[in-house]
């Protein structure tokens, strides 16, 4: 009742005015969520890191974007049936963009990790690959993993790589957007060390003329590159049957020939990473652990807030009042804005309607 009472002193031009700012926000913010404004077609929205060649690159004759991923993905959408749109994301934006359902999967040379599987699903492996050590030609003091310790290491962000060289004691790990900038600062000599996924450095190696460098060492790791999507997905069962698909009627071994010049080897159902994963990862201390930091943050959070909500709101209470019109209805209109309307929408539109925004 008082609340209809406050909303009835507004004069008509004012809340229809509310009405209208909210519709647009609502319009805009909503034309970014997948699910509501593609829901009638049948594209499947791919996000990619386009500079890890030859998985994802771009043609340098006509910008288009080529490379192993780029020819799987559209095999995998033509037997499902789907128009595939890629988007360029930067590496560490991948999972963030899936979790936010902002894309419906992403193909991108993406290793699958246990880490990565509890926050994001993956296809069955689709690419077998591993880790390797780069080195400047001639370079005698690493020949092995152990050898990278206390060295300069570059890396991409976000990757395996980046986690292996982070853990090597010593080191001095400089992290770079993208795998070709690694490299190159390898090659100007002010890092020891590259650790990357070894098809992609040997192609800059054989293929993009990277001069002066060499693959040393075994394989740090064995990794399979899966397709990620986001958690309670449909596309994870339509992505899995179409790859399955291609996998049996010679079209992925097709592909994976044209690119690697080689027979593809037989992919296993499950990554070794995950099928490890189910009987040791479950950790109570590390969850216990994580509860109370966040409860911690939680609490200043609250702290912060109610300290600034306080000034904030005395000096919005005390404009209500003031004699000066124009601020007062400011005011209204501000208090109005987010007392009418739920929480939950609020949150909705600053996460997804401000991004559009801008
Ligand atoms: N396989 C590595 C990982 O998953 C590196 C992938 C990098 N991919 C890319 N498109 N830049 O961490």
């Amino acid at each position: 009742m008082i609340f209809n009472r406050q909303l009835n002193r507004q004069p008509r031009w004012l809340k229809l005015g509310l009405i209208a700012v909210w519709a647009a926000i609502l319009t805009l913010g909503l034309s970014d969520v997948p699910g509501f404004a593609q829901s009638a077609n049948e594209v499947w929205q791919i996000g990619t890191e386009p500079t890890f060649p030859p998985f994802e690159m771009q043609d340098e004759a006509s910008g288009e974007l080529i490379g192993f991923d780029v020819e799987l993905m559209n095999a995998l959408g033509e037997a499902a049936g789907r128009d595939i749109e890629f988007v360029s994301l930067p590496f560490d934006g991948l999972i963030p963009a899936l979790q936010s359902n902002t894309i419906d999967a992403a193909i991108s040379g993406m290793t699958i990790t246990a880490e990565r599987a509890q926050t994001i699903d993956f296809s069955r492996p689709y690419f077998e690959a591993g880790l390797a050590i780069a080195v400047r030609e001639g370079a005698d003091d690493i020949a092995s993993f152990e050898d990278l310790e206390g060295k300069r290491i570059a890396v991409q962000i976000g990757t395996t790589g980046a986690e292996q060289a982070n853990a090597v004691a010593g080191a001095s790990v400089s992290t770079f957007d993208n795998a070709p900038l690694a490299l190159q600062e390898l090659v100007n000599g002010r890092v020891d060390a590259v650790v990357n996924d070894l098809p992609a450095t040997l192609y800059a190696v054989n293929e993009a003329n990277l001069q002066g460098v060499e693959i040393v060492g075994e394989l740090i790791t064995e990794e399979y590159y899966g397709i990620a999507i986001p958690k309670n997905s449909e596309v994870l069962g339509e992505m899995n049957i179409a790859l399955g698909q291609i996998i049996e009627d010679g079209t992925y071994a097709d592909i994976y020939r044209k690119w690697f010049v080689s027979d593809p080897p037989i992919l296993p159902q499950v990554a070794p990473a995950l099928s490890a994963a189910v009987t040791s990862s479950f950790n109570w201390g590390r969850l216990f652990q994580n509860l109370i930091q966040g409860a911690g943050v939680t609490l200043m959070l609250t702290a912060f807030s109610f300290f600034f909500g306080l000034i904030g709101g005395s000096l919005v209470a005390f404009s209500l009042i003031s004699p000066f019109k124009p601020l007062r209805l400011l005011c209204r209109i501000y208090v109005d804005f987010f007392r009418g309307t739920p929480m939950l929408v609020q949150l909705f539109m600053i996460y997804f309607g401000l991004p559009a925004l801008f």
